[in-house]
């Protein structure tokens, strides 16, 4: 489990969060909308403790993200995909997705090349094993960005707008793949644009605002009528999205 206690993060005399209460179990899949500049990204990078929090508290399963013994065990435990890839572009795609199974979680180099493979496959990218990012398209780099999460055996997958750098061809052959690994029980924290997506494949729905939660509710009841849009907050973010 995830909690958030009123979470607070400065930059300077910048607020961005400004009391965040969250909790996420495992087995839920939860997608942070909110407009840009709202929080989201440094939320989700307080969580797994790339961001240092200025005041409140975040635990992973027990392990509080302030301490510095614990930090480790919260990273095993969050594996996060960003909107820019951030593969290692001298390494093989095979050695991208190995490094920390290998570094972190001491695996030996066979028991991680087997997981990579079956990883690989998984996302229909078996072919690719030895080619380096340059080569790969955009939506073939964030496929390998989600091996490279998954090869941790997280808890929880955070992901943070994933599929914004990517056409909409490639945002399908993501999405698709998040589909199904949304269906197999994976805990996922997934910040998105995609509201169709959202919508398919949510259990809960968190709406950020300025540093704050507007809304925190089941899929459904955030997006009837009585829930999401009647805050006109919500309802201009999904008419901009293209979801009146
Ligand atoms: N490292 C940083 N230093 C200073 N300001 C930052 C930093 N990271 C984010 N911000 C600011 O925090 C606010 C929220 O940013 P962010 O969490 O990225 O929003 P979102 O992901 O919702 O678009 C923005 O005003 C942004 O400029
Ligand atoms: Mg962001």
């Amino acid at each position: 489990m995830i909690e958030i206690h009123k979470l607070h993060k400065d930059f300077g005399a910048l607020k961005v969060l400004k009391g965040v209460d969250l909790s996420i179990k495992e087995g839920e899949v939860v997608s942070i909308l909110g407009g840009s500049g709202s929080g989201k990204s440094t939320m989700m990078r307080c969580i797994n403790g790339l961001e240092e929090i200025t005041s409140g508290k975040i635990i992973v399963d027990n392990f509080d993200v302030s301490n510095k013994n614990d930090l480790q065990e919260v990273r095993k435990r969050c594996s996060t995909v960003f909107q820019q890839f951030d593969l290692y572009p001298h390494l093989s795609v095979l050695d991208n997705i190995t490094l920390a199974p290998i570094s972190v979680l001491a695996k030996s180099k066979e028991e991680a090349n087997n997981k990579a493979m079956e990883l690989l496959k998984s996302v229909a990218l078996e072919d690719k094993e030895s080619v380096y990012p340059a080569q790969l398209s955009g939506g073939q780099k964030q496929r390998i960005g989600i091996c490279r999460a998954l090869a941790m055996s997280p808890n929880y997958l955070l992901l943070d707008e994933v599929t914004s750098s990517l056409d909409p061809e490639m945002t399908a052959e993501v999405l698709e793949i998040l589909k199904v690994l949304a269906s197999q029980g994976i805990t996922m924290i997934s910040v998105t644009h995609e509201i169709e997506f959202a919508r398919e494949i949510s259990d809960r729905i968190v709406f950020l605002d300025d540093g704050k939660i507007l809304k925190d509710l089941p899929k459904d009841e955030f997006f009837s009528d009585v829930g999401g849009k009647s805050d006109p907050r919500i309802a201009k973010f999904l008419s901009k999205m293209g979801n009146q």
